[in-house]
């Protein structure tokens, strides 16, 4: 009987509006790539497909909520590579980064770029290391919370130059750039999907990318390691998420409606814009996200545990 009415649920859902959960502040990389995936997924769904962002604690607090949330199918979450590395940061998380969650599939790596306030005193990457080891906890850097990408590239950054910054955490890197264009705070490593069209208006300065080659649409900007920073890198994955127990033919119908969402025209050519693009296919599925998640998880928890940074 359980199977059967699952089955004739599964049939018709969704039913109603679908919400997906971004834990970090409107306006910022995340929900960007959230707002561009529910919109294709509406269409597939043919369902009302909503961001609702619930930012703080480096997206814990909504990575909370959705492992709380019933396993029925409408309320899925986004994140980004801090599903992976919560579980080394935060050492009382209410949930598993792994088991709390169905996952759905990979989406996009997005590339991140060291960028400052337009006025900031360093003209190149070389530069901006003195100064910021001249100058240590007097200059600002802004992230989006222990846990954020913001807060790991920072991290990597401050133990490749062996020097310490103030850090002005917030909601999400969309309520940073607004600091940072007014000049209230000195600096950041955030994602392309968020730099991209403040670099191209001159708004702010960008020192570098965190990728192993240089960004097709920020051609001119350095990577880390032309810049002298050797072997850094960060890209930023992001993956689709419901529940633990939604049934599987619902996360089914969401893995395909985000394989279609991959291939829509317009997601991929706001991504190419944006500096990113779509996953391969094969990465897209939740067997692939669950492996991955699983082998990302394994590899920052040592790195973070010998950097010795913990949010609690
Ligand atoms: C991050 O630093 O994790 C993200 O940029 C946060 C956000 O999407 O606002």
């Amino acid at each position: 009987a359980l199977v059967a009415s699952t089955a004739a649920y599964a049939q018709n859902y969704p039913t109603k509006t679908v919400t997906v959960i971004v834990p970090f502040a409107a306006g910022g990389p995340t929900d960007t790539v959230a707002r561009l995936v529910a919109q294709s997924m509406s269409k597939t769904l043919n369902q009302q497909v909503i961001v609702e962002n619930v930012g703080g604690a480096g997206g814990t607090i909504g990575a909370a909520r959705v492992a709380k949330a019933d396993p029925d199918g409408y309320t899925l979450f986004l994140h980004h590579i801090g599903q992976s590395t919560a579980p080394a940061l935060y050492r009382k998380l209410s949930y598993n980064a792994i088991d709390s969650f169905e996952p759905i599939g990979l989406i996009t790596d997005v590339p991140m770029t060291f960028v400052a306030r337009k006025d900031f005193p360093a003209k190149d990457f070389k530069e901006l290391v003195s100064y910021v080891k001249a100058n240590k906890s007097k200059v600002t850097y802004a992230n989006a919370g222990v846990g954020s990408a913001s807060h790991l590239c920072g991290m990597l950054f401050m133990s490749a130059i062996d020097a310490d910054l103030t850090t002005v955490p917030y909601k999400g890197t969309g309520p940073a750039m607004n600091d940072l264009l007014g000049g209230q705070v000195d600096f950041m490593c955030d994602q392309t999907t968020n730099t991209t069209s403040q670099i191209k208006s001159g708004k702010i300065k960008a020192y570098a990318v965190t990728t192993k080659s240089r960004v097709a649409s920020l051609p001119e900007i350095p990577t880390t390691a032309e810049a002298g920073l050797g072997s850094f890198e960060v890209a930023v994955w992001h993956g689709l998420y419901a529940p633990k127990g939604t049934p599987k033919p619902i996360v089914d119908s969401l893995s395909k409606a985000l394989q279609v969402a991959l291939k829509d025209s317009n997601v991929k050519q706001r991504f190419a814009e944006l500096g990113t693009e779509p996953v391969a296919e094969n990465r897209a599925t939740p067997d692939a996200h669950r492996a991955f998640l699983k082998s990302e998880i394994d590899k920052w928890s040592p790195i973070i545990k010998k950097a010795g940074v913990y949010a609690d």
